[in-house]
């Protein structure tokens, strides 16, 4: 079986792919390297194509017999998305419409889709399930939320399987260390705080120090990418064995505080890691933690990876030796 993975270049799709190639799938990648890196997808083939870029899609299954697609291209930076929302509606949802017309157009009826905690916004109650309301606080959160309401239609008239994964925060790199988290910019607190220890920045802000948890910061689910990427592997087995279409967060369960990632990444790293609180983020919510109960019940999910030492130890192992990220020699 073939899989396309549109956003294959990138942190989580690059990922996603050494599983899909390690269980024996064929893979090709789709990107415009607007933000992903040739060196981490090794000798699969790519082709690179902009998906808002409707002809070259259609030669790309035009030429190549595709059973199913994993769509992780898109923009993602929140604070980005506020100032330039048209550039994220035109990106994820345009972009994504001109995929899904392609891929129907051409027979191909399984898609897996890269959505977010963000489709959520303000959590009423913890921890977040799939049954909360979905009131993103965003643009970005609003585009992945706009584009599960097109699969969902299109499952409805056009026949399409998809399943819909919603991340909390992704984190950890493969456990070889050659391929891993290189965002410009960088956003996540892991890379960050890990940058930090390296010296390659001075100092990790702490933004809010008076939140109504036990130490003050703020509380994040985070989940090792690569637990991030088995899951996709059996969204798809589902899709190709029972069809169907399904929503599934995917988040550890357990959250873990600022303070407590910097804490860790100290014993880990063995260096003392400057920090420096500063005044909350508007729109930041205290806990963010998600129920990840529903994929591990249907689809037998499990975190390989859970423990946050071991999340920060195989990023540790990935930004030691790369310190740059990608273009590190
Ligand atoms: N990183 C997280 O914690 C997180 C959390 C929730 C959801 N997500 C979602 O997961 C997906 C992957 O996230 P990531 O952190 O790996 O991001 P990333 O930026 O590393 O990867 C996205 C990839 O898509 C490519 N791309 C973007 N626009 C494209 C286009 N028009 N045509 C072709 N390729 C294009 C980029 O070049 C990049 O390689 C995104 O959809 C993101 O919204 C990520």
């Amino acid at each position: 079986m073939q899989i396309l993975v549109c956003g294959g270049a990138g942190y989580i799709g690059s990922h996603a792919v050494r599983e899909l190639y390690r269980a024996g799938y064929e893979v090709l990648v789709l990107d415009n390297l607007v933000k992903g890196h040739r060196e981490a997808i090794g000798d699969i083939p790519l082709v690179e194509v902009d998906i808002n870029d409707k002809p070259s899609l259609e030669q790309v299954f035009q030429k190549q017999k595709i059973d199913a697609v994993m769509h992780f291209a898109a923009y993602s930076l929140v604070g980005e998305s506020v100032v330039e929302p048209a550039k994220y509606y035109h990106n994820n949802v345009l972009g994504t419409l001109n995929l899904m017309e392609v891929m129907l157009s051409y027979g191909v009826k399984r898609i897996i889709f890269s959505s977010t905690a963000a489709v959520y916004g303000e959590p009423v109650e913890l921890p977040i399930t799939e049954e909360h309301p979905t009131r993103p606080t965003n643009p970005y959160g609003a585009t992945k939320l706009a584009v599960e309401g097109m699969l969902h239609w299109f499952g409805q008239a056009y026949g399409l399987n998809y399943v819909s994964l919603r991340y909390f925060n992704a984190a950890g790199a493969d456990v070889a260390g050659d391929i891993g988290e290189d965002h410009q910019p960088e956003t996540h607190l892991i890379p960050l705080v890990l940058q930090t220890a390296l010296g390659v920045r001075p100092e990790i802000k702490i933004f809010g120090t008076d939140y109504p948890t036990p130490d003050g910061t703020c509380i994040r689910d985070y989940i090792h990418v690569t637990d991030l990427a088995n899951a996709h592997l059996l969204a798809l087995e589902k899709i190709i064995n029972e069809g169907g279409s399904a929503i599934y967060n995917l988040g550890n369960g357990s959250g873990f505080s600022v303070r407590e990632v910097i804490q860790v990444a100290q014993e880990v790293t063995g260096k003392l890691i400057k920090v420096m609180e500063a005044e909350r983020r508007p729109g930041d919510p205290a806990v963010l933690v998600a129920s990840s109960e529903k994929i591990k019940k249907e689809l037998g999910w499990q975190p390989r990876y859970a423990d946050l030492k071991t999340v920060i130890s195989t990023a540790w192992h990935w930004h030691s030796k790369h310190p740059d990220g990608y273009i590190s020699k």
